[in-house]
């Protein structure tokens, strides 16, 4: 069942390119343009929409909030990613002019199960996006798209994380296509940009042993901290999750430009951070403000491990490590970048002896509010 991998986890991550291949498969047609056939809710509704609201927990809140860039700068409608479990609770305004989209692996979460039910009590019509078939969120849901990542056995999410995040560009150039908010050819390049990065995150574990070594040599470390910048700050909150979960090690993920508003206090001689680098050709400034944060806290006494993009020179004299990831679009960098933070969580724990498939105190799915 872990194809001769020792761990579910790695076999998992092994799995992505797959994962996000089979959630792409027969979701466009011949010539390349979007069908997406299961979204069963009235066009007519579907056009009608003035806000989204992403609901979800853990690591599939963390791909809503990839997501949100990218709905919001195709379809141009206001979207806000939500934690259900605090949805709730603040009597929020929800009406039939709202979508919601729930993202769960499992499918079962409690949390967001309550919060879409909620919501549709309120009138709003729910999509979910969800990757086990015929599960509760689903059901209950107006619609639903499937992450096709295969069962996720362990409790850590990854290859589900990069699927959700596939099904719900999918959804957000769905939208756009209905909406008229972007050219049928415009789609059809993302979609094609879409379809070359199964390959991209093959190169990404193919090259992964030297991140691998380092996280080997860093078993005794006892904080980790991420900074991301866009849709980097997800990734970066992401892959602080991952060392949480599976190596026990206290690690936050910060937006970078947050750093000189507080965090910036906790960096001295030694503290490891990891930055992810936005593309140089992604929105101006952005990467080299970036590039000025690694300067920060290098010359606080950080120990920087950069992943950064092919070809991207600049970090490298700023940086004790760089992990580079093959060139994309900006908005399809998360895809690739978070891949290099993962094999480091899993690799660390590893080294300290721990269950990677089964971390302590964590269930896979957690079916009580
Ligand atoms: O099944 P779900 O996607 O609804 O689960 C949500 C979270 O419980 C889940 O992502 C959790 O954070 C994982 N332990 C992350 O690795």
């Amino acid at each position: 069942k872990k194809d001769g991998y020792p761990s579910f986890m790695e076999k998992e991550i092994n799995d992505q390119p797959d994962a996000v291949a089979q959630t792409l498969l027969g979701r466009s047609d011949i010539d390349g343009n979007l069908t997406l056939d299961e979204i069963r809710v009235d066009p007519a509704v579907l056009k009608s929409i003035n806000r989204i609201i992403v609901l979800a927990c853990g690591t599939s809140a963390y791909a809503g909030q990839v997501a949100r860039y990218a709905i919001e700068h195709w379809c141009r409608i206001p979207t806000e990613v939500e934690l259900s479990h605090e949805f709730r609770y603040r009597d929020p305004i929800v009406d039939e002019n709202t979508l919601i989209v729930s993202l769960s692996q499992s499918g079962e979460t409690m949390d967001t199960l309550m919060a879409v039910r909620y919501a549709r009590e309120q009138g709003a019509k729910t999509v979910a996006i969800c990757n086990t078939n015929g599960s509760t969120i689903p059901r209950e849901s107006d619609a639903v798209l499937y992450t096709h990542a295969g069962p996720e056995i362990a409790v850590a999410s990854t290859k589900a994380f990069l699927a959700q995040i596939t099904a719900a560009y999918l959804l957000g150039l769905y939208l756009a296509q209905l909406r008229g908010n972007l050219f049928q050819g415009q789609i059809k390049d993302i979609l094609a940009e879409l379809a070359k990065t199964p390959a991209k995150i093959a190169t990404v574990l193919a090259n992964s042993e030297q991140i691998k070594e380092l996280a080997r040599s860093m078993a005794d470390t006892r904080s980790v901290l991420f900074l991301g910048r866009h849709v980097g700050y997800p990734v970066a909150m992401e892959g602080a999750l991952k060392l949480k979960e599976l190596a026990y090690i206290h690690a936050e993920g910060f937006a970078a430009g947050e750093l000189k508003h507080g965090p910036i206090a906790l960096i001295e001689e030694g503290q490891p951070v990891i930055v992810v680098v936005p593309s140089p050709r992604g929105r101006d400034s952005l990467h080299s403000k970036v590039v000025s944060n690694i300067q920060e806290v290098r010359a606080r006494g950080a120990k920087t491990i950069v992943i950064a993009e092919e070809g991207d020179e600049s970090v490298r004299e700023f940086a004790e490590h760089v992990f580079y990831i093959p060139e994309t679009s900006p908005l399809l960098a998360p895809l690739l970048t978070t891949v290099p933070l993962q094999i480091f969580a899993c690799e660390l724990a590893m080294a300290k002896g721990y269950d990677v498939d089964q971390p302590r105190n964590l269930a896979k799915s957690v079916t009580v509010e």
